[in-house]
């Protein structure tokens, strides 16, 4: 459980909503309330209240200008991008992660960029944020849209500014389990007017919508509870680092757990506390270990999804327009020549099956009983 709590003017609003009648989110109402607080807050000149993080990803995706033959590098630890591409019938592509902090690397997203590519999605994971200046100078470059994919990174710093101010576009996400929620409910940052109104053409339906609109839309109920949320959740992440730090140390005393690094001029917003497990070296089993977190009966997981979205079903099979194979597999407008095997990011690879992750959105003292846990797993699996 998050420390968030419902206690204070959310009620308040909602009755206030449930009184106007008007239950859709309003421009004049608290869902315009809302957006000119995030931009305020995030210093952007527009924040675009939408339904759910993916739906703006969709949205993002096809205001970079994505459809049919075009291709939007993704980041291989999540699948929400190459979904959001599927969707505009574009093709994911990937481009590795840095094996110190798990994050794209701008390198290999560089090495990756094709004719066809038309965005680059980077994920800020659990928390921490990518090298976001040097992706905005490989998309700037190549003349594509950098997506910046904030759904576990909320007001997390990168050097003198928030992430998701970095990219052309970024995406916060307040689902449940986020680090504020409104249920389900997200949030487009942009500085730039055009990408503003292709966002918003796509999330509300006009009358005679020229593209494929659809109703993303945030409803004014969301749009409360998000307004009050938002004065709130600087303060849950200020407890958030305390958790993150208590179970750091536990790490950083260990000789086979690697730590992830946070670089200079990186701040961070803790989501999942992740740890690499680097046993083998030292003669301790995998299987052990696991073993002896679960005999904690906290919340642990290793190995996270196992392996990079690019071998999942669904990019790997003909599944996503009714076992068609489009766009993967037989699109005619598709001119690249990009192999989708194995080893394309081999350090997502190699990786994933390491990860140690535990939720570290809790207060500080459950954070001491986990650490604590941890520490008893790694005694144990050391054979103390
Ligand atoms: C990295 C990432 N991106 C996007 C999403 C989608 O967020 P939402 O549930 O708001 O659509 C999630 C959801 O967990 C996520 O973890």
């Amino acid at each position: 459980m998050g420390i968030d709590k419902f206690d204070g003017k959310e009620i308040e609003y909602l009755k206030e909503v449930l009184a106007s009648g008007r239950l859709s989110g309003q421009a004049d109402g608290f869902k315009g309330k809302v957006e000119a607080a995030f931009a305020e807050a995030f210093g952007v000149k527009h924040a675009i209240a939408g339904n759910a993080a993916m739906s703006l990803l969709i949205a993002s995706v096809y205001a970079a200008g994505a459809g049919a033959g075009d291709e939007v590098m993704c980041d291989p630890l999540v699948q929400f991008h190459a979904i959001s591409a599927l969707w505009q019938n574009a093709r994911p592509t990937w481009a590795d992660v840095c094996p110190d902090t798990w994050l794209m690397d701008p390198e290999s997203a560089r090495a990756n960029i094709t004719p066809q590519t038309k965005a680059i999605c980077c994920t800020h994971l659990w928390g921490q944020p990518c090298e976001v200046d040097a992706l905005r100078k490989v998309a700037d470059d190549a003349g594509v849209v950098l997506i910046e994919d904030c759904a576990h990174a909320m007001f997390l710093p990168y050097k003198d500014k928030y992430v998701g101010t970095w990219g052309h576009i970024g995406v916060l996400s307040l689902c449940q389990g986020k680090h504020m929620t409104t249920g389900d409910g997200g949030i487009a940052l942009t500085d730039d007017d055009e990408l503003d109104r292709r966002i918003r053409s796509i999330i509300a339906f006009g009358e005679s919508p020229p593209h494929l609109a659809t109703v993303f839309r945030m409803t004014e109920m969301t749009a409360a509870v998000a307004l009050v949320q938002l004065e709130k959740v600087k303060g849950y992440i200020e407890e958030y680092r305390k958790s993150y730090g208590v179970l750091e140390e536990v790490v950083s005393g260990c000789e086979w757990l690697q730590s992830r690094v946070v670089k200079d001029g990186c701040g961070n917003s803790p989501y999942i506390f992740s740890c690499l497990f680097r046993g083998d070296e030292k003669g301790i089993e995998l299987e052990d270990f696991k073993q002896a977190l679960f005999e904690t009966g906290e919340n642990f997981n290793i190995g996270f999804t196992q392996v990079p979205a690019y071998k999942y079903k669904l990019f790997t099979q003909p599944m996503a327009y009714q076992n068609k194979g489009c766009p993967l597999h037989n699109c005619p407008y598709y001119e690249g020549d990009y192999e989708y095997k194995d080893g394309l990011c081999p350090t997502a690879e190699e990786i994933l099956p390491r990860l140690v992750n535990t939720n570290c959105m809790i207060a500080e003292d459950d954070a001491k009983r986990v650490a604590d846990a941890l520490s008893r797993a790694i005694a144990q699996a050391e054979g103390k």
